[in-house]
């Protein structure tokens, strides 16, 4: 079995908070193993460059409260080229890195698996606030994405039910409706609009004439920006237009996607960062770790990446032929229960939000 010395963790892609406290996992846990750690800043740029440090037990005090990567971030093409890639084992093999802990969304695992087959064996952490890792019930990043939704959410709901206005409000997940939809439940939206599901802008109109009819005064509407920048503006438009009532129009943008994690997102981090050094330690590699009905399951980094290409119907030709028969079952369970799980809120939230 391969003797682990030292290992590197980053972090890459958009950041999400809860991301400290999974680098302070992997930290303190491959040092109690007795195995060094080099940080590596600015994810695969950092790689690629060598802007690589040492990371001590006090290094990593204080962080596991705050947003935000200490390790920096970075979105970085070259990486997605076999010459960046192999900048980056160059890197390792003179830093002495034996393997890495990649904290990131699908395009870090992808950078990971790249790296795992050119022999630096990695292991990957969902830290998205998207919530859009299908392997994984929840990614880093994503608790506290929503309950800051809910906080900004209810301070708009004060000021439109003295004006007795609404405000449509568009929260962050590229493709994915997960924020808006729990968001959405949880500050009690009149309507939510996401890419998954099938929107009708005459009956949100219709909706909040029912509701208005009934006495309600403040009207909040979420939209998850996946549906298009410019569907929120309109819409905005729309309902002031046909319903009289003064619509107002707000995007979050990168506010859903700081501050401090909230106590699931600490934990959630910790556990995967701390499985996560233990199974590299193994010898595993080219894992995901998952949150599974609560329980941390490291999962298979290509299966990952093309369970998540099956859910988004992105599946390329030649995409399953690694796979077994009982793998392509289980990636159909695993969407249809994803699937069901999602409607079912959603479903939630149009019966019991006017
Ligand atoms: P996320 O990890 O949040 O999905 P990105 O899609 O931006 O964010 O990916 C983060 C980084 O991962 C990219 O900037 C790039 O360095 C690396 N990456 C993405 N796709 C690939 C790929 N196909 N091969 C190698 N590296 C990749
Ligand atoms: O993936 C996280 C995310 O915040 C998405 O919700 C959003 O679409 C995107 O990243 C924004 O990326 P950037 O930070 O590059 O503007």
């Amino acid at each position: 079995m391969k003797e682990f010395k030292r290992i590197g963790v980053l972090t890459s892609g958009g950041d999400a908070p809860g991301m400290n406290a999974a680098v302070r996992a992997v930290v303190r846990t491959a040092l109690s193993h007795g195995v060094e750690v080099m940080g590596i800043y600015r994810g695969y740029s950092g790689l690629i460059e060598g802007d690589i440090r040492k990371l001590e037990f006090r290094d990593v005090s204080n962080i596991i409260n705050k947003g935000g990567t200490v390790l920096y971030s970075d979105r970085c093409p070259e990486f997605k080229t076999p010459e960046g890639q192999a900048q980056g084992v160059k890197t390792c093999r003179e830093f002495g890195i034996d393997g890495i802990v990649a904290i990131g969304g699908d395009g870090t695992f992808q950078g990971a698996t790249k790296l795992t087959a050119l022999g630096i064996p990695c292991i990957g952490i969902p830290g998205t606030i998207d919530n859009d890792i299908t392997s994984t019930d929840s990614t880093i990043g994503f608790d506290t994405a929503m309950n800051t939704v809910v906080e900004l959410v209810d301070k708009l709901r004060d000021t439109c039910e003295s004006h007795a206005r609404c405000n449509v409000v568009e929260v962050m997940g590229r493709g994915a409706g997960d924020i808006a939809i729990s968001a959405g439940i949880a500050s009690g939206a009149t309507a939510i609009v996401v890419p998954e599901f099938h929107y009708d802008d005459d009956a949100i109109i219709g909706q909040i004439k029912t509701s208005r009819a009934m006495g309600k005064r403040n009207f909040i509407i979420i939209v998850s920006e996946g549906v298009g920048s410019d569907y929120g503006p309109a819409l905005t438009a729309k309902i002031q237009k046909e319903t009289g009532v003064e619509t107002k129009f707000a995007r979050l943008a990168h506010v859903v996607r700081g501050g401090n994690p909230t106590l699931k997102d600490r934990v959630l981090a910790t556990t995967m960062g701390a499985i996560a050094v233990e199974e590299l330690l193994k010898g595993h590699s080219n894992l995901v770790m998952c949150d599974k009905l609560g329980k941390i399951v490291p999962v298979d980094i290509n299966y990952a990446l093309i369970l998540d290409r099956m859910y988004k119907d992105k599946l390329q030709d030649g995409d399953l032929d690694r796979f077994t028969e009982e793998d392509i079952e289980n990636m159909k369970r695993d969407i249809k229960n994803r699937q069901a799980a999602l409607a079912r809120l959603y479903g939630i939230s149009k019966t019991i939000n006017l």
